[in-house]
């Protein structure tokens, strides 16, 4: 008999693919970039190494399964994909594995697949240290995830309703080992959260968009009553996240909402040191299949580079100072929030 919990993992993953759209909401056609059509240079000269740990790669495969039989099995594709293509990965939220210990092999099969690649844990605010430690040391972890998900919790009936998260949070980054990146799930971050994360000593975030999986509508199709559908439009676009974070002088990396090479190419302009997909990663898996969903990523490596081409960057830092604009929309938002 399956747990409450692994049967939530089940379902989270049937219905990040029932609402999957194939089109971005997360405002990167709101920036344009200039066309530049001399170039002078090669594709070959360009380099993607982001500025970040030792990673080869500025996206990565981020947070998703793990706590039941079905999404233990696409750990262990994703950990195979991770492997061959040298991307860094996130497992989905631990925390039913430190309930039962039984489930932990549903995570560790990413580690088994992947032995020497960076892999990032994943654990919920709220967790103490001691939970944390135990993420880390379930999976040899190279770095941990702590979400922030208020909006899915209260959408949830059995979610938290109790949100004093700073004080764990700020021990478990004062004691980890290993770096800790704090991210959303899909609804992004604001200055001001950024300033109260920065304020307890966190160097990494994510700031987890608006614009791709959404999981106000993930928790209302779980139940009859979709009585909080009105939140679907809640919260900051990646666009608008990382215009946010423009002003911080924290790691950022981006996530929400990234289809193509573009997406990644524009949130890299904007300023995020790496880029995560997660629902894109899960659809192409659940329609495609392993290994066209490795070629996807293989795809996505080469395609990054030739875009760099066409805007004439050849390194990441290059590709922060090219021209861009924004539509009118964007531009409003920047100017309401002080962000010029
Ligand atoms: C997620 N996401 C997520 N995030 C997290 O920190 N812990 C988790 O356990 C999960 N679980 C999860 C399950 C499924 C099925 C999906 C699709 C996503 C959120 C994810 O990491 C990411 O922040 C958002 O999904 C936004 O990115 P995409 O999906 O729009 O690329």
């Amino acid at each position: 008999m399956q747990s409450q919990q692994s049967h939530r993992k089940d379902e989270h993953v049937f219905l990040a693919e029932k609402a999957f759209d194939q089109e971005s909401h997360a405002g990167f056609d709101q920036v344009r970039f200039i066309h530049t059509a001399l170039p002078e240079m090669a594709v070959s000269e360009v380099t993607l190494t982001p500025e970040l740990f030792d990673w080869q790669w500025p996206f990565y495969i981020n947070a998703m399964t793990g706590g039941s039989k079905q999404t233990g099995e696409r750990n262990a594709q994703l950990g195979r994909i991770a492997a061959a293509t040298g991307l860094a990965i996130a497992t989905g939220s631990q925390s039913v594995a430190l309930a039962d210990h039984s489930l932990a092999e549903t995570f560790q099969v990413m580690r088994h697949n992947n032995p020497d690649g960076f892999i990032l844990g994943n654990l919920g605010a709220g967790k103490t240290w001691a939970d944390a430690k135990d993420a880390i040391a379930m999976i040899d972890a190279n770095a941990l995830e702590i979400h922030l998900n208020v909006a899915q919790e209260l959408v949830m009936p059995e979610g938290d309703r109790d949100f004093h998260w700073l004080d764990d949070l700020a021990e478990i980054v004062a004691k980890s080992p290993v770096p800790i990146l704090v991210k959303e799930v899909g609804f992004g971050m604001s200055q001001e959260t950024l300033a109260q994360l920065k304020q307890i000593g966190v160097q990494y975030v994510d700031i987890a968009g608006r614009g791709g999986t959404n999981f106000a509508t993930i928790e209302n199709y779980r139940r009859e009553a979709r009585d909080m559908s009105y939140l679907k439009n809640w919260g900051q676009t990646t666009t608008e996240s990382l215009l946010e974070a423009s002003t911080s002088d924290m790691t950022v990396l981006a996530t929400g909402g990234v289809r193509n090479p573009l997406d990644i190419l524009t949130a890299l302009r904007l300023g995020a040191r790496a880029v995560g997909i997660s629902g894109m990663v899960l659809h192409s898996l659940i329609q495609a299949g392993e290994p066209q969903t490795l070629e996807l990523m293989r795809a996505f490596q080469t395609r990054l580079a030739q875009l760099m081409t066409l805007v004439g960057a050849r390194d990441l830092a290059s590709l922060r100072q090219v021209p861009v604009v924004y539509d009118q929309a964007l531009v409003n938002y920047a100017k309401q929030r002080h962000l010029e």
